[in-house]
């Protein structure tokens, strides 16, 4: 577990470019917090730091955007999906063990259908603090385990 303070926008989604710098083909992401915690936020910085070109959307009402790349990302949003059973419809496992990097808002909500290996992260919004925000971030597997310890050591040097 590891946890951080972001002081704005910028710097959630700088946390995310630094992420996404490190992810690799298969690499899945839960973010997780309430309405307006920043999770698009982070997820566009991942996009950034995947080397994906354009502008990222939320995908609330699409539930899954597919963005190609050299690493190609699958940004899911469930928060509209009527049961836990639709995600499986939406043939989930394509995108979980296919060759893209795929994040996953709201994750919770799908929870019986995420693989053991992943990287949760949860955004917390202070009361009475607009701009900041608290990450932690939960790893399961030693790939996870190994990139929360490298960028611990690039948010320590400062970078
Ligand atoms: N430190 C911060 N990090 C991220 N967003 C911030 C921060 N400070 C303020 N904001 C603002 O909070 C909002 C976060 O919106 P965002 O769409 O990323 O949230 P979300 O968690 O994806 O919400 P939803 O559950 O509706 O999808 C934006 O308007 C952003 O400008
Ligand atoms: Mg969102």
């Amino acid at each position: 577990m590891f946890s951080l303070e972001l002081k704005s926008s910028r710097e959630t989604e700088h946390l995310g470019q630094l992420l996404g710098s490190l992810l690799q083909p298969g690499d899945i992401i839960t973010l997780n917090g309430e309405l307006g915690a920043g999770k698009t936020c982070l997820a566009k910085g991942i996009a950034n730091g995947l080397g994906i070109a354009g502008h990222i959307t939320s995908p609330t009402f699409t539930l899954i955007n597919e963005y190609p790349g050299k690493i190609p990302l699958y940004h899911m949003d469930v928060y509209r999906l009527g049961s836990p059973g639709e995600f499986e419809d939406l043939g989930y496992e394509e995108y979980f063990y296919g060759s893209g990097v795929t994040l996953i808002e709201w994750a919770g909500l799908v929870e019986e259908y995420l693989p053991p290996n992943r990287l949760d992260i949860f955004i917390n919004k202070p009361a009475g603090k607009d701009e900041c925000r608290q990450v932690h971030f939960v790893a399961y597997g030693s790939r996870f385990t190994h990139m929360i310890k490298e960028l611990k050591q690039f948010v320590r040097s400062g970078d």
